[in-house]
C-alpha cells in the first residue's frame, strides 16, 4: 500500500516573488516536509490560467453525466482535474491575503470550479453533505490592516464554510493579519502558529 503522504498547495496572492502567504506556505511546506520527508507536493497557482465558470460551464455541470457532450466534458475538463488534485491531496495548504475584505477573485473561481453536486458534495434529505472526507487544510492567510475575525473579515469565516461544505472539517488557520501595522511582528506571530500546530502534531 501505498502510504505516502500527497500534499495539495494552493497559492492566492497576485505577487510572485514578494507575497508574505507565500513566504509562509514555503515554512509550513518545510515543516511538513520534516515530517514526511518523502511527501509528493503538489502545488498550483491560482493566477495561473484559472478562468471563470460560464454559462455553459454550468449547463455541463447539471447535465447528468450520462447524457454529457464532447464538448460538455470538454468544459468540465480543468474542472474535474481540479477536483482530482483534492481528492490525491491528504493535506492542503492554501495561501490567501485579503483583498478588498474577501477572498483574491481567483481563489473564489478555483471555489466555483470545485463546488459541484454529486462529485464534491451531494444534495440529501438531511442537506447537504461533503464529500471530501478524510482530508485536513491548513489556510494561511495575509493582511494589510484588517484584523481577522473582526467584523470585516470575510475571508476566515468564509473558507472554514466552503471547506466544511466539500466535508473538510479539519481546518487550520494560520494568520498573519494586519501586517501594514507591525509586519515583524504579525509575520512571527503567524511562524510560531505553524511551529506550535506541527509540534503539537508530532507529539501527538
Ligand atoms: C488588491 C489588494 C487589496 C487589498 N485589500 C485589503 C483589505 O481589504 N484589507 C486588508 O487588511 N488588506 C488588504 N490588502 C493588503 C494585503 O492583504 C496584505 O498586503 C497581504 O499581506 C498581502 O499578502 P501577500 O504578500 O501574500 O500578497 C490588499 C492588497 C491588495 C494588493
Amino acid at each position: 500500500m501505498n502510504t505516502k503522504k500527497h500534499i495539495l498547495r494552493l497559492d492566492a496572492s497576485a505577487s510572485i516573488n514578494t507575497s508574505n502567504s507565500k513566504k509562509l506556505g514555503d515554512e509550513l511546506i518545510d515543516r511538513l516536509l520534516a515530517l514526511h520527508p518523502d511527501a509528493i507536493v503538489r502545488q498550483r497557482d491560482l493566477n495561473q490560467d484559472i478562468g471563470f465558470i460560464d454559462e455553459n460551464w454550468v449547463a455541463a455541470n447539471f447535465t447528468p453525466v450520462d447524457q454529457r457532450s464532447e464538448a460538455q466534458r470538454q468544459r468540465l475538463a480543468f474542472s474535474d482535474e481540479l477536483i482530482d488534485e483534492i481528492k490525491q491531496a491528504d493535506t492542503i495548504v492554501l495561501t490567501t491575503p485579503m483583498y478588498n475584505f474577501g477572498i483574491p477573485a481567483t481563489l473564489k473561481s478555483w471555489i466555483d470550479l470545485i463546488s459541484r453536486a454529486g462529485v464534491t458534495f451531494r444534495y440529501t434529505a438531511d442537506g447537504p453533505v461533503g464529500l471530501m472526507k478524510g482530508k485536513r487544510v491548513d489556510i494561511v492567510i495575509t493582511t494589510g490592516g484588517v484584523h481577522l475575525q473582526s467584523p470585516v473579515d470575510f475571508v476566515t469565516d468564509y473558507l472554514k464554510q466552503v471547506f466544511r461544505f466539500i466535508g473538510i472539517e479539519d481546518i487550520n488557520i494560520i494568520s498573519a493579519d494586519a501586517m501594514s501595522v507591525d509586519a515583524d511582528s504579525s509575520y512571527q506571530k503567524a511562524l510560531d502558529q505553524i511551529k506550535q500546530h506541527y509540534a503539537v502534531k508530532t507529539a501527538a
